[in-house]
């Protein structure tokens, strides 16, 4: 049978189109019967007829491929073939009251290798419902604004799966026939279907217990395979500080006896928030020295936090329709990531924040896959869940806060928390929390959802010496993106400051500000398409520092000069734009010298350039954290983006490696001192001081092996063989294999023969293959997808070895020859028959084909029609290839 089954609603699905369902569900009653090729799920629906839906309506219950074997009305059977259909079941005439609804299903989860409704991981049994994932386990109304209380009864072999979890509290187990036990778990918050998970499997795991604000005890627990509990701790703890969190800086506290986290090894994507029983992709979950880098624990805090914030933000409060995606993604990513803001450093969280957001969201909102924050239409959902959804919208947040203040922001949310509780809302009925609290009218700044595309803030100074006024005309722009020619001015707030030529900070003085927030915390707003602020009493021509903390995510436009970037550099106050500031400078190098080496010329370099970045190694104690990201160039992709069209990877690559190559040998001397100096013996710790140490170090350590291979790959080398730590270890494994010298393949075969059984291991080595920049490499990675530890029914598998190669290898995935991309866009179509969520994403790395250069352009035309021209694509693969060409 196809995988890709016809769905039960009309597509495409429209916003407009919302009407509330005309029957609700009360209660759910589940008794599933695991079996690994014949599950039987038997589902009891308390239905009535909803009163705000259409009196007398036929109730059509969703399916995904299901086989009923049963369904009773009121206790009267059904014939099957009169009202089921795999995908649909409907009752032409339901009663005027409430009735219930029983059906029998058999479910094979061994067959499930799309990873959605009831599968196997390992030998586990897990459930991934979200978005539409759980009429692939019963008939159902599965839509968010259908919130019910389940009660899931359990059975399985015990030997097989002595842990049987779900949602809420366990209320019973015991013995149930020879060799078979059962559990029942009852969850008394309504939820909708889509917070329904179910495991079962023979796990180990650690516990611990967490007293709530109010005194309440909650047990945790966190399974896992086999033998990799001990590697559970750290996300244990971060757990404990996500709980205290959200008590602490958003009064809320955790609402069940219970908290379970299960990780799992074939998971399509990070975690999942299921009600008191989150799921994860182990990867966000097992980490120890020796096998996780500093970077998955900072992810793994992330994700932790993530999910558990979900728990007020998605499942008490959750979406009335799935195009209100963003009210539960976007609110918490925006909390994930204030909550590893405060564990961390601010400053580097905000950074790497925005470093994530101009990686992904800027060219997803700048080419043909550009949606709004909250999008009108869709063909598949599960396409929906981008980075314009989730970190985009994250940014909206963190604006909303920014021009309301904290007091009115908290003010908010308390409404919305009070209000709303037990409820699946919209944007509007979130939004009008703050304009309440605030007394503002949002109505222009609610436009951020329904409007796609970056805009970009242009700004022009012009400093008065004999007024000793400082005037600033600022001007906004966005591009038409698909379907929206016309844009309008958006609302934003413009963090400012101004430097003096002495480096100190001028305040700024307005003969009338605007709001208090401007005159206080120089938060400037700009509502309409242009604004002039003029400052006064400025003693001398200062260096305007905009968009502090990036205080909006658009793309700034300033005349500033060289030595403005300098000044800013070395004296801004704002740290973000202090690295700004360098990124600004190092990006107009490049992007001058990629257009030279296109020319037959050579690239550019720069003593000062040069000379300010010594200056902060030098002082690099005060936060090696931040000097590390200053001392991580733009990427290829962030340069690719700013040059916008004609795009050349292999000239844009080139540029970067010359200069690097120069900036380490010049700095030499100071680059070896810091790493020496950075060199520790102690104990490896995970906490961000000690992270951003060996940062710093490792950031050294490849520019030194950029200015000399020879000598850089003799220290790496010698990193490489004497650490135990991950971190060390891969970062000396990422510069060796830069290296095209015998010892790259030495360090390779050494790195895999020491963590071949450890499955998150290996998949760094398939990245960093992945990842060289070289040609040779596809063949490489052609050679990799036959190794016996790759597996295309593991999508973990397949974004470390297709998709690093496609996303994080601009010269490798966008070969003039069209080689990559024919590549990434085969694999994509053998994959579609398994599992279309992967292939899907794996194709959105097609996002910014449109500006590369004509030759090229041209290839990746052709790969995306090769698929188009497939007739069996799986309806996510053919959205995102139908929009990318459209
Ligand atoms: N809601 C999940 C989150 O926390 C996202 C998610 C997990 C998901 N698994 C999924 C979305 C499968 C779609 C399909 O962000
Ligand atoms: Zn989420």
């Amino acid at each position: 049978m196809s995988a890709h089954l016809e769905p039960a609603h009309a597509h495409p699905v429209r916003l407009a189109d919302y009407r509330p369902a005309d029957y609700l569900i009360d209660a759910v009653d589940l008794d599933i019967s695991l079996d690994r090729q014949a599950t039987r799920v038997i589902s009891r629906l308390s239905l009535r007829p909803n009163p705000k839906g259409a009196a007398g309506a036929p109730l059509i219950l969703d399916g995904g491929g299901l086989n009923p074997v049963r369904a009773l009305l009121d206790n009267e059977t059904l014939d099957l073939a009169e009202v089921a259909t795999p995908d649909r079941l409907t009752i032409a005439n339901p009663p005027a009251r409430p009735f219930t609804l029983e059906v029998e299903t058999l479910l094979d989860p061994s067959a499930n290798t799309q990873l959605e409704g009831l599968y196997r991981s390992g030998s586990a049994y897990c459930t991934q419902c979200e978005a539409e994932g759980f009429r692939r386990i019963a008939f159902y109304l599965d839509r968010p604004d259908v919130l019910s209380v389940f009660t899931t009864r359990i059975e399985a072999d015990k030997a097989e799966a002595p842990v049987l979890l779900s949602n809420g509290n366990l209320v019973e187990s015991g013995e149930a026939g020879p060799g078979r036990h059962y559990a029942i778990w009852r969850d008394p918050h309504p939820k909708p279907c889509y917070l329904f998970a179910l495991v079962g499997g023979d796990l180990d795991s650690i516990h611990d217990e967490f007293t709530t604000a109010s005194g309440r005890k909650v047990a945790l627990g966190i399974y896992t395979e086999k033998n990799k509990h001990h590697r559970a701790h750290y996300a244990m703890e971060s757990l404990i500080h996500a709980m205290r969190w959200d008590e602490f800086v958003y009064g809320r506290e955790y609402d069940l006896d219970v908290f379970n986290i299960v990780a799992v090894s074939d998971f399509n994507m990070g975690a999942m928030e299921n009600k008191g029983l989150n799921i994860f992709n182990d990867k966000y979950i097992l980490a120890r020295s020796e096998t996780a880098t500093d970077a998955d624990f900072a992810n793994i805090e992330g994700v932790v936090a993530h999910e558990y914030f979900h728990n007020w933000t998605g499942n008490r409060i959750t979406c009335r329709d799935w195009f209100q995606l963003c009210l539960k993604e976007g609110l918490t990513v925006y909390r994930d990531q204030e909550f590893s803001a405060d564990q961390r450093s601010r400053a580097v969280g905000r950074i790497a924040n925005v470093r994530a957001l101009r990686a992904s969201q800027f060219p997803e909102d700048a080419g043909p896959l550009a949606h709004n924050v909250r999008p009108e239409v869709y063909n598949e959902i599960n396409n929906f869940y981008t980075s314009t959804v989730y970190e985009k919208g994250a940014e909206i947040i963190r604006m909303l806060r920014c021009l309301i203040g904290h007091d009115a922001y908290h003010a908010g949310m308390d409404l919305y928390f009070n209000r709303f509780d037990g409820q699946a809302v919209t944007i509007e009925d979130f939004i009008s929390c703050f304009a309440e609290s605030s007394g503002r009218d949002l109505t222009d700044f609610f436009r951020w959802y329904t409007q796609a595309g970056t805009p970009k803030l242009s700004a022009r100074g012009s400093y008065d010496p004999a007024a000793k006024t400082y005037t600033l005309d600022l001007s906004q722009e966005t591009k038409p993106t698909p379907g929206q020619p016309d844009k309008k001015p958006l609302v934003m707030p413009i963090r400012l400051g101004l430097i003096g030529a002495d480096g100190k900070e001028i305040p700024l003085i307005q003969d009338n500000p605007a709001s208090p927030r401007e005159a206080k915390f120089g938060i400037f707003e700009l509502a309409g398409q242009s604004r002039r602020i003029v400052l006064n009493n400025v003693p001398s021509k200062p260096v305007p520092s905009l968009l502090r903390r990036f205080s909006a995510p658009v793309i700034l436009d300033v005349d500033l000069t060289e030595d403005d970037l300098l000044l800013l550099i070395a004296h801004d106050t704002d740290p973000f734009n202090r690295w700004q500031a360098a990124q600004t400078f190092a990006t107009r190098l490049l992007i001058r010298s990629t257009k030279l080496i296109r020319e037959g010329e050579m690239p550019e370099f720069s003593e000062t350039f040069a000379e300010a970045l010594g200056a902060l190694i030098d002082d690099c104690d005060a936060d090696p954290a931040f000097t590390a990201e200053i001392v991580n160039l733009p990427s290829e992709a962030d340069i690719a983006r700013d040059i916008g069209s004609d795009v050349d990877p292999d000239a844009i690559q080139m540029a970067r490696d010359a200069f690097r190559a120069d900036l380490g040998k010049y700095l030499w001397h100071r680059l070896l001192a810091v790493y020496e100096s950075l060199t520790s013996d102690a104990p490896y710790s995970p906490d961000a001081v000690s992270s951003g140490r060996r940062a710093l170090r490792n950031a050294c350590l490849s520019l030194l092996a950029a200015g000399d291979p020879g000598a850089g790959a003799e220290i790496a080398m010698r990193q490489f063989q004497l650490v135990a730590n991950m971190t060390d270890q891969f970062a000396a494994l990422k510069v060796l294999s830069l290296i095209s010298a015998p010892e790259r393949e030495r360090a390779l075969d050494s790195f895999f023969r020491a963590h071949a059984s450890d499955a998150l291991v290996v998949n760094k080595w398939f990245t960093v293959q992945a990842t060289i920049p070289e040609p040779q490499t596809l063949e490489r990675v052609r050679r990799l997808t036959k190794n016996h530890s790759f597996s295309l029914a593991n999508p973990n598998r397949v974004y470390a070895l297709i998709g690093a190669f496609a996303n994080a290898n601009p010269t490798g995935f966008n070969a003039a020859d069209g080689a990559g991309y024919r590549f990434v866009a085969e694999m994509a179509l053998k994959l579609d028959a398994t599992n279309p969520q992967v292939a899907a994403r794996l194709i959105s790395s097609f996002r910014s084909w449109r500006n590369l250069e004509a030759g090229r352009r041209a290839q990746a035309r052709a790969a995306l029609e090769t698929m188009a021209a497939k007739e069996n694509l799986s309806p996510d693969l053919r959205d995102i290839v139908g929009r990318a060409l459209a």
